[in-house]
């Protein structure tokens, strides 16, 4: 995934941070440390104990535990995909609207249509299980998706956290800034909820994989971690900006399962 990026009011809802979802998120429990001394600038590797450390939070039995449910169900699944796409979807429309051309390189179009394919691979994916259960999910619209708003409004509010933290920099540094940081945070969350849902198709003999799509999000990653060191520096001066948008993103990230729990049960209980 990928999601950008100081431009958030023009593209949608913000996310809601209630009460409740704070009560029940935790901060990501990062035990290295965040200065910059003496540090081998090798971003990657730093991404990869990041992925790790998100890996590792308590709240990802709950998501596994609430997505399982919901793949149980191929109804709920279908829509829970066609969220999963809405997603990917923003990512590229953030993509678009986002990225200046003279800062768009090779790896940057790449980047954009691999996130497009991500929505397509997704969007097939939905349609096939709402044919299966008798499910619409033509759209992107609420009634199409679960949660789907919540989805976006938590990408567009990661957007305006990365924002808020960069606004030191001169105002021509903070879009290209804004689209590493905020998208090196959901390419880590990528590489944490992919490969789980990925082990849940499976066990449960769904008739497809997002095996491929977190190959592309690692790839990714890795492209986000040497951007950040190119435009904040090689000694790891990022990670300042970087570790504080993690925690956030736990925080938001939370909210939006949260509201896809909430949908289930409105479904349900209809
Ligand atoms: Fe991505
Ligand atoms: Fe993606």
């Amino acid at each position: 995934m990928s999601f950008l990026f100081g431009q958030g009011s023009a593209d949608g809802d913000r996310a809601t941070e209630d009460g409740g979802c704070r009560e029940q998120s935790r901060r990501v429990p990062f035990t290295f440390s965040t200065t910059t001394h003496s540090l081998p600038a090798k971003s990657d590797k730093f991404m990869q104990r990041y992925v790790q450390a998100c890996a590792a939070h308590p709240n990802n039995r709950r998501i596994e535990l609430l997505v399982d449910d919901i793949i149980a169900d191929a109804a709920l699944h279908a829509r829970f995909v066609n969220t999963l796409a809405r997603m990917e979807y923003v990512g590229v429309r953030k993509l678009l609207k986002s990225r200046r051309s003279d800062r768009l390189d090779l790896d940057g179009l790449q980047h954009m249509l691999d996130e497009n394919v991500h929505a397509l691979r997704l969007k097939k994916a939905a349609t096939a299980l709402a044919a299966s259960s008798g499910t619409r999910v033509a759209t992107f619209s609420d009634d199409d998706t679960l949660a789907g708003a919540a989805g976006e409004a938590y990408l567009q509010a990661l957007d305006h956290k990365a924002e808020a933290a960069l606004l030191d920099l001169p105002m021509e540094k903070r879009s290209e800034a804004n689209y590493l940081l905020t998208t090196a945070a959901i390419e880590v969350r990528a590489q944490v909820f992919y490969p789980v849902y990925d082990a849940l198709l499976s066990a449960r003999g769904v008739g497809f994989s997002v095996a491929a799509i977190t190959r592309d999000e690692d790839r990714h990653l890795d492209q986000m971690a040497h951007g950040l060191e190119r435009t904040f520096g090689d000694r790891g001066g990022w990670r300042a900006r970087f570790e504080p948008l993690l925690a956030d993103e736990q925080i938001l990230f939370d909210g939006f399962l949260r509201e896809v729990h909430r949908a289930v049960a409105i479904v349900r209980s209809a």
